[in-house]
């Protein structure tokens, strides 16, 4: 048995290279929904149902543990999984929570009323869905008070990723960017809050000047990982080989992630 890790397609790569630059030994089946990606602008029923499916796929595989590392699935379907689906025995967790703790300057699980923090202005880059769902700004709002957060929705830009056309994603990365700035022109903390987006961080990256915080969720989640592991041992199980799984063609999938990681990526089919 393992810890499972779920994205709707290659963009939960970036948060498990970092679980397991953190925790190399520890097993791990990654399972990317490539054959329905993208989920950023589907319908939240579509989402919950595609993304309990997938999560079904990791509990069969034998992982007790599962970690959403979507920011579309965890925002538009994790509450509903936990609060009607998910098995008493197994345990899923978003990549929400984590980074939001990270900005307000939490410990893990600490659910005391919300305070005044010392950041003002968020600007968060999201998938559609991710935007009109409002998690972001509700989870902030029970931990934070007075934090203003602008959020934009980057339609189009986990398509260009998957597809690894690198030039299109600059230019909509470009227009995104540009879109936020004329509402917010100078944020303190720029949050990428899709897994797809630090796969082309770079391009985000030279549109800011060097003082602001860009925060995604890879590093936090699996920091925030290793502590949970700590405390819940049980939840690790037996070890078993690390693999890739795909819903898509894995040889297409494999083209696509190891070209966008810089290293060989292999993915079997998902059955
Ligand atoms: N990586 C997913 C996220 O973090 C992408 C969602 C999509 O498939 O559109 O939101």
């Amino acid at each position: 048995m393992t810890i499972g890790v779920f994205d709707s397609g290659l963009g939960g790569l970036t948060v498990l290279f970092r679980i397991r630059e953190r925790l190399p030994d520890l097993p791990i089946i990654y399972l990317g929904d490539n054959g329905n990606a993208p989920y950023g602008t589907r319908s939240p029923e579509e989402i919950y149902q595609m993304t309990c499916r997938g999560v079904q796929v990791l509990f069969e595989k034998g992982c007790k543990l599962v970690i959403i590392a979507c920011n579309t699935a965890s925002a538009v379907a994790l509450r509903k999984m936990q609060e009607e689906w998910v098995p008493n025995d197994k345990r899923v967790l978003g990549v929400f929570v984590p980074l939001i703790e990270k900005i307000t300057e939490r410990q893990w699980g600490d659910n005391s009323p919300p305070k005044k923090v010392s950041i003002r202005d968020v600007a968060l880059f999201a998938t559609p869905s991710t935007v009109a769902s409002k998690a972001f700004e509700r989870e902030l709002g029970f931990r934070a008070i007075g934090v203003n957060v602008e959020s934009q929705p980057c339609d189009g830009l986990v398509d260009a990723i998957e597809l690894g056309d690198l030039y299109l994603a600059e230019q909509l990365v470009e227009l995104y960017v540009d879109q936020l700035l004329q509402r917010l022109p100078k944020p303190e903390i720029i949050v990428l809050g899709c897994t797809h987006y630090p796969l082309v961080s770079n391009f985000f990256h030279k549109h800011f000047e060097k003082g602001v915080q860009m925060l995604d969720h890879a590093d936090i989640v699996a920091e925030s990982l290793k502590d949970y592991l700590i405390r819940h041992p049980d939840k690790v199980g037996e070890i078993t080989d690390s693999i890739c799984l795909t819903t898509g063609d894995p040889l297409y999938v494999k083209e696509k992630a190891s070209m966008l990681a810089g290293i060989e990526v292999n993915f079997d089919k998902a059955v």
